[in-house]
């Protein structure tokens, strides 16, 4: 039987909530699908800073890099430890650490949930850079307080990694509709979006199979209100990704339904799954956060790890759950409750 040894980081609020339903659901897979899943589970969180004065220990990427992937719930407790300090000690070191290059975000509406919009069918997938551009962490201050004060944020582009994600984008344009969309502000960002531009038509030529689009972030926006079936494979920036994933994430019914992969495509490190929801300080603890998102980015980590029949059976099983009216509305059942339901139908 295969056996697949995974780090669990529940991390802080609704992270430890979400994280105990998906493993139930992943554990209930295994046992039909035929595999093994040995977990070991990490305190890393704002409540270890607080005791530690570390997000994690010195060590933490070496003890990650012996798993064959992660599972993180989510990160930040802004109240105790600003998010400035929480996310560049965990979750942004994490993916960068692993050259989890590519964040794969899907955007559909599961069966049984309805959208914000009238569009009912469609069915996107944003691939977004995840190691380098707006969030390179390049900058810096001086002058701090003084009227004469500078801050800098610099995004870094290199080809290598505007070329690799590129790639990853056609590949999977290539394994669904065949239509990819790069997404830039090349009008107004002259230097490294013109460059993005240049980079996708070179790679472009490697895929003559595969039709592409350029389009602006701002117009892109928009387009995923009013016309969101035109669109199917997504491949932008990791800032742009992430504003268009959080717009994803709204149509497709809302946070609780968007999942995610950090994807290092070479398996001799390990790839991080997580829901694309955070914290929510708010709901933590009270067993009412949908689990849905984080069930679901469990089911692309069986994917990834090769348990592709797994992971369609627990896709399956959770639209078999919203098609009930099950989870499709906030607040309406508990996280128990809605996590019983996929493995009733896992199990049926
Ligand atoms: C996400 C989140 C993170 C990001 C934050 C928490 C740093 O918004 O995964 O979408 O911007 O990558
Ligand atoms: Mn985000």
């Amino acid at each position: 039987m295969t056996a697949y040894k995974l780090a669990l980081i529940p991390g802080d609020g609704i992270g430890v909530d979400v994280t105990d339903a998906t493993m139930e659901v992943l554990s209930a897979a295994g046992r039909e699908f035929g595999f093994s899943l040995h977990s070991e589970t990490f305190p890393w969180s704002c409540e270890y800073y607080l005791e530690h004065g570390e997000m994690m220990p010195a060590d933490g990427i070496e003890t990650l890099s012996k798993f064959d992937a992660i599972y993180l719930g989510a990160v930040g407790w802004p109240d105790t430890v600003p998010d400035s300090v929480s996310l560049h000690g965990l979750l942004l070191p994490i993916r960068k650490a692993f050259t989890q290059y590519a964040n794969i975000r899907p955007h559909r509406l599961l069966s049984g949930v309805e959208g914000p919009l009238k569009a009912e069918g469609f069915d996107i997938l944003c691939i977004r850079e995840n190691t380098e551009g707006e969030y390179s962490g390049a900058g810096g201050r001086v002058h701090q307080g003084k009227d004469n004060e500078v801050a800098t944020e610099v995004a870094i582009f290199t080809r290598a990694g505007v070329e690799r994600i590129i790639r990853f984008g056609f590949e999977q344009a290539r394994a669904r509709r065949k239509h990819l969309t790069s997404v830039t502000k090349s009008n107004a960002q002259k230097y490294s979006m013109v460059f993005w531009d240049e980079v996708t038509r070179e790679v472009a030529k490697e895929y003559p199979d595969v039709s592409v689009s350029h389009m602006h972030i701002d117009a892109m926006c928009a387009k995923m209100v009013m016309a969101p079936e035109q669109l199917d494979v997504i491949v932008a920036s990791n800032l742009f990704g992430d504003i268009l994933t959080d717009l994803g994430a709204a149509i497709q019914g809302g946070l609780g339904f968007a999942a995610s992969a950090n994807i290092c495509p070479d398996p001799s490190v390990p790839s991080m799954f997580e829901p694309v929801h955070g914290s929510a300080p708010d709901i933590a603890g009270q067993n009412i956060a949908n689990p849905i998102a984080a069930i679901w980015s469990g089911a692309m980590m069986l994917d990834h790890l090769g348990e592709k029949d797994a992971a369609t059976a627990i896709l399956t099983a959770i639209e078999a759950a919203t098609a009930k009216g099950i989870g499709t509305r906030p607040g309406q059942n508990s996280t128990d409750d809605i996590t019983s339901a996929v493995l009733a139908a896992l199990e049926a």
